[in-house]
Order: C-alpha cells, then sequence, then structure tokens
C-alpha cells in the first residue's frame, strides 16, 4: 500500500504512536500546547538543519515524522533525550519535539513524509 490513513482520535495530548509505512516506522505526535511553543521559539541559529516548526508540520498540533535516525538508521525513542522530543540510542542523537537533530552525531532532521488532512482527525501519509 502506497498511502495509509490514520485516525488521529485516540492519540491523546502529549502521546506519541508508531505506525508501520512502507516499510518504516513513522511517528505521530499528538503535541501539547507548551511543546508547540517551545518548538516554535527555536530559531534557525540554533539549529544543524535549519528548518523552523512551520515549516515541518501542517497542523501545529500534529507532528508527523519518519521514525529512523539520519545518522545510520535506528528507530528513536520517544519522549526521551535532553529535548524533550526522541533519543536515538545507537550514537546518542537528540531531537526535539519537532524531530530536529539537536545534540549527536545525526546530521538531519527527523524526515517528513508527504501527508495531508482528510478531515480534522484523519490523514492520509503518502
Ligand atoms: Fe542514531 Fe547513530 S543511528 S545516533
Amino acid at each position: 500500500l502506497a498511502s495509509l490513513e490514520v485516525d488521529l482520535s485516540a492519540i491523546d495530548e502529549g502521546n506519541t504512536v508508531t505506525v508501520k509505512w512502507r516499510g518504516k516506522p513513522v511517528f505521530i505526535r499528538h503535541r501539547t500546547a507548551k511543546e508547540i511553543e517551545n518548538s516554535n521559539e527555536v530559531t534557525k541559529a540554533e539549529l544543524r538543519d535549519a528548518q523552523l516548526d512551520s515549516e515541518r508540520v501542517v497542523n501545529p498540533e500534529w507532528l508527523i515524522v519518519i521514525g529512523v535516525c539520519t545518522h545510520l538508521g535506528c528507530v528513536p525513542l520517544a519522549n526521551a533525550g535532553e529535548y524533550g522530543g526522541w533519543f536515538c540510542p545507537c550514537h546518542g542523537s537528540h531531537y526535539d519535539v519537532s524531530g530536529r537533530i539537536r545534540k549527536g552525531p545525526a546530521p538531519y532532521n527527523l524526515e517528513v513524509p508527504d501527508y495531508k488532512f482528510l478531515t480534522d482527525t484523519n490523514v492520509l501519509i503518502g
């Protein structure tokens, strides 16, 4: 299947779920107001792979990223690391709640797949 429809209604605020799409994990995080605010406060100058949060989300409440570390491809752990997003235990990369690389060896942010909202609570990935 090229595309994957996901019902977001059961994902509580602050939680992350992992779905499988084209053989890869995709993280879907229902961000809190505080997480959105924190993500927006980060400037490009602070970032290795400079992207504003607004360039990485469609609806700020929902972060959708491919769950593959951009260093050597491990699957990072959610709600972990020094920036509150993900931590890759393989070699210690820290990603923030926008999936941006903040510390450690990974060169790039977690990749954002193509997706669109079909309704407020249904998203089509791919
Ligand atoms: Fe994630 Fe190396 S694969 S830090």
